[in-house]
């Protein structure tokens, strides 16, 4: 791995070799989402717990000041919509070069393994992997399933996130699922997790970070359930507290409670 490559992943990977990253790209095919509507405002107080920001490049330009130090990890695929045909439907949208004019940190792109467009995101992500490494740049594979949630299980996953290994990402982005160690086992480059749609529970939240550590991830990726969370910089510090310290679950909840309980004083 070479200088920039190597700097660029650890900028993102912390020394213990973890992540916490903060999604914040749906609205690149969802609009705005309840929470976003206004993403400076909901995101400008998390930056600073965040080890990542995963964005597209114009909430980026338009939404977070240039003073935060916090690597990009931006979103370079799209193309499509939820209201449209075809979720997976998607294509690279962004130039290496502008990701470099952005100092980003890492490229994200989705594929839709099995979906009527899993070609098209397969390829484009090859050529993606290409470009990027040409330039240092590590490529995030997102294992997207649209809207097709109940796909998330351990077969398909390590299918789609062993796929997304073999073509070149230099990290992949996936779900957590029942038996996530075979998704991890089968993977050779680190795997982080989305969060999903917001849980009813905040416990549930932390127990699926916890479990997903556990059984071989590096870190999450999560959005809708931090930021979406009615105590955000509570659930980011939990998170963090199990990704970085290897808290449990309780100790987690109680980190939680306790920094809740605190800003609501
Ligand atoms: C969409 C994405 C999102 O960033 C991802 O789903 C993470 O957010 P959440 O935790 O809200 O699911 O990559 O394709």
């Amino acid at each position: 791995m070479d200088w920039g490559m190597k700097n660029r992943m650890r900028r993102i990977f912390q020394q213990d070799g973890k992540t916490v990253m903060l999604a914040l790209d749906h609205g690149y095919f969802l609009g705005a989402v309840s929470r976003l509507e206004n993403p400076a405002k909901t995101i400008t107080p998390l930056i600073p717990y965040a080890d990542a920001l995963m964005l597209t490049r114009g909430i980026l330009r338009n939404c977070i000041d240039t003073k935060f130090d916090v690597p990009v990890v931006l979103r370079v695929s799209g193309g499509n919509s939820i209201i449209g045909k075809d979720l997976s439907n998607e294509d690279i949208t962004v130039s290496i070069k502008e990701a470099i004019r952005l100092n980003a940190s890492a490229v994200a792109l989705s594929i839709y393994v099995g979906a009527d467009y899993e070609h098209q995101t397969l390829v484009n992500l090859g050529r993606l992997v290409n470009e990027a490494e040409d330039a240092g740049m590590p490529v995030l594979a997102v294992t997207a399933v649209g809207k097709e949630l109940e796909k998330r299980d351990a077969k398909y996953l390590s299918f789609s996130c062993r796929i997304a290994a073999e073509q070149g990402a230099r990290f992949v982005k996936t779900y957590y699922c029942q038996d996530f160690y075979k998704v991890a086992e089968s993977c050779p480059v680190p795997l982080v997790i989305a969060g999903g749609p917001k849980l009813k529970n905040d416990a549930d939240v932390l127990k699926i970070a916890h479990d997903a550590i556990r059984e071989g991830a590096k870190g999450v990726d999560m959005g809708r359930n931090i930021w979406q969370s009615r105590e955000a910089i509570a659930m980011i510090s939990a998170i963090k507290s199990i990704v970085h310290e290897n808290a449990s679950v309780n100790k987690a909840v109680e980190i939680f409670n306790s920094i809740a309980n605190k800003r609501k004083k």
